[in-house]
């Protein structure tokens, strides 16, 4: 894996929050606390309603970076509800959300997952690529879980994409619920996704993959995850929403 130099931080602002006037307020107060220069990347991924108008907050002064939290394979047709890739970058989208399992749970399939994913990469988006088990058994079962949906949304993806894809582990489990696996779990989970791309793509290519966490991060833990747990950044869920959170996040993670 790449050297921790580059952290990742990714907010995903879910289906928050309730209008266009607080997404801009909260854009706004996030970009004034990170300042101009901030280490390493930060991404903020709002309702597709919104992008617009966050998109225009971010269009100067800042380097935090635009996501959308899923899209839709194809480019233009008859897909009632569907947003395209290309229509996202369109609109300053550099970043997507694919496979969070909140997206599963509301029918996006395994196939859908994989279309997303090399339909993202073909367009020269950053792909965020979200695995993670239910819950957890004492047989490791959960390991073959996470390695059938990795093979299985990369299964069109070439070496020569790898270093536009991140993957976040987010355990179910954790996701929202105040609990987080302890940084040495997420070290050998960080362990068990490099060793899978290493035998899928070989040493020097799964290097190129970013690996986050994500799932109850919080300003208070993300110090002890991000170093113990030796991975290159994470997706951020409730906490995004609150900027001095999110942004307590991110100077934790530069904070050597
Ligand atoms: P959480 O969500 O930080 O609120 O647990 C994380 C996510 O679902 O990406």
């Amino acid at each position: 894996m790449k050297p921790h130099t580059t952290p990742l931080i990714v907010g995903n602002w879910k289906m928050n929050p309730k209008n266009t006037e607080e997404a801009v307020r909260l854009t706004k107060e996030i970009k004034k606390r990170l300042g101009k220069v901030h280490e390493g990347a930060v991404v903020i991924a709002p309702p597709f309603l919104y992008t617009n108008e966050v998109s225009l907050v971010l269009q100067s002064g800042t380097k935090i970076q635009l996501g959308a939290q899923t899209m839709h394979h194809e480019v233009l047709g008859a897909k009632t509800g569907s947003v395209s890739g290309k229509m996202l970058q369109g609109s300053g989208v550099t970043y997507v959300i694919v496979g969070h399992s909140e997206r599963r749970k509301e029918g996006e399939s395994d196939e859908t997952i994989e279309k997303q994913v090399a339909a993202g990469l073909r367009l020269g988006m950053t792909v965020v690529l979200c695995v993670g088990e239910q819950s957890r058994d004492t047989h490791g079962q959960y390991l073959s879980l996470i390695e059938r949906q990795l093979r299985s949304a990369l299964r069109g993806v070439s070496k020569a994409k790898l270093g536009n894809l991140v993957i976040a582990y987010e355990p179910i489990w954790a996701i929202g619920a105040g609990a987080t696996p302890t940084s040495a779990e997420i070290h050998e989970m960080k362990l068990f996704i490099e060793k899978a791309l290493t035998d899928m793509y070989g040493r020097n290519y799964a290097q190129k993959v970013s690996l986050l966490y994500g799932g109850s991060v919080t300003s208070k833990n993300a110090y002890e995850l991000y170093h113990g747990g030796t991975i290159h950044g994470f997706l951020v869920g409730g906490a995004s929403l609150d900027a001095s959170e999110f942004c307590g996040i991110i100077q934790k993670v530069n904070t050597p």
